[in-house]
């Protein structure tokens, strides 16, 4: 097992990856517990849950509402949660960042720790303080920034899950060792095999230099003002493909590192061959790195961000394996950028 800490000022959040469920218990400070989950984490892994009363969601983005947390905060005065209750997530993304922001409102604040079961959710979701839900379907558009204390990591858990759910995972990697860490990016071009078939020993290598990453930026810059915008390499361009297909978020970051791969080499900031390797090693991930969704339609839908700001766009762009540059552009900038991808 590796250990990380992410301190913000405000808060040290330890990170331990490959500890296991079944340990959870040495991590919770008292025996006034809730379980918050969803559905099929409880059937799979219910048995493994140390004994405190469980609350379930629903499967899916439909279930990341006000909605679940009104349900939430009902089951919480059924079972008397005070300020002293300890909120405990066991679940992959979407479990945790309904869950941290079930735990940081009500009552003003409850404290809270998670364990992350889906590969998307140890490399990136848990991890960083972002909590909240999706209002009338814009994403993520209701939340608070507030740590968890604990996120374990058990690597054991990925072995149960959808196989496209595990490769998505991947995208958020390979955006980890291309933004910051070109040995991060070589060692999983080396140990693919190793990572499709989730050996311990790669995998917790691999989380382990993702979530440094990740920690060192939010460390930075917690609250996305200069730095922490580098980790939405692949994004800007996937989360349009994301809304405009219902593909997986790691399916549509994939492209996405793709197209900014490509606008980076026709700004001559990347090359060609560099921009080559990143899309090889996405396929050879098995993640899709084309889409037949048109140009302009993916243009539209990034100009209709609720969270852009004014009529700029902050693009982030790699000058080399390693180290990703913010650039920003005017949404006709982009309009060009994108029209050359053609
Ligand atoms: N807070 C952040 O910084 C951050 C970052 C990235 C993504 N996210 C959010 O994370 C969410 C996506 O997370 P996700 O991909 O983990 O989705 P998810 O939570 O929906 O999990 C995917 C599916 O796998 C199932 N599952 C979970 N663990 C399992 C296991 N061990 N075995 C078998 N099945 C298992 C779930 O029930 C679900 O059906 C999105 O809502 C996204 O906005 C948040
Ligand atoms: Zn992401």
């Amino acid at each position: 097992m590796k250990t990380l800490e992410i301190d913000t000022g405000t808060k040290v959040s330890k990170i331990l990856i490959g500890e296991k469920l079944a340990n959870v218990g040495k991590y919770l400070p008292h025996s006034n517990v809730v379980i918050l989950t969803d559905t099929n984490v409880y059937n799979l892994y219910n048995t493994q849950f140390p004994d405190f009363p469980v609350v379930q969601i629903g499967l899916g983005e439909s279930n990341k509402t006000l909605a679940t947390i009104d349900k939430i905060f009902e089951e919480f005065v059924n079972l008397e949660v005070d300020r002293s209750t300890y909120i405990l997530a066991i679940g992959g993304g979407i479990v945790c960042d309904v869950a941290g922001f079930a735990a940081s409102i009500y009552m003003r604040g409850l404290s809270f720790g998670f364990v992350s079961t889906t590969l998307l959710s140890q490399v990136d979701a848990s991890v960083g303080g972002k909590n909240g839900v999706n209002f009338q379907g814009f994403k993520n558009m209701v939340g608070v920034f507030n740590q968890p204390d604990f996120v374990i990591c058990d690597i054991d858990m990925l072995k149960t899950l959808p196989k496209e759910e595990y490769l998505a995972g991947f995208a958020e990697i390979v955006k980890a060792g291309a933004i910051k860490n070109e040995s991060l990016f070589n060692y999983l071009q080396q140990n693919i095999i190793g990572a499709l078939e989730i050996e311990t020993e790669v995998v917790e290598e691999l989380l382990l230099h993702s979530v440094q990453i990740k920690a060192d930026v939010v460390e930075a810059d917690e609250r996305e003002k200069g730095e922490r915008r580098k980790l939405n390499f692949g994004h800007t361009f996937g989360h349009a493909l994301e809304k405009l297909t219902g593909m997986l978020h790691g399916e549509a970051v994939s492209i996405g590192m793709v197209m900014a791969s490509q606008v980076s080499a026709n700004l001559g900031m990347l090359s060609k061959q560099q921009a080559q390797q990143i899309k090889t090693l996405l396929e050879d991930l098995h993640l899709p790195v084309s889409t037949n969704v048109p140009l302009g339609n993916i243009y539209r839908m990034m100009r209709q961000d609720k969270k852009k700001e004014g009529e700029n766009i902050h693009l982030i762009l790699l000058e080399d394996i390693g180290n990703a540059v913010v650039k920003t552009v005017t949404y006709k900038d982009l309009e060009e950028l994108i029209n050359d991808l053609r």
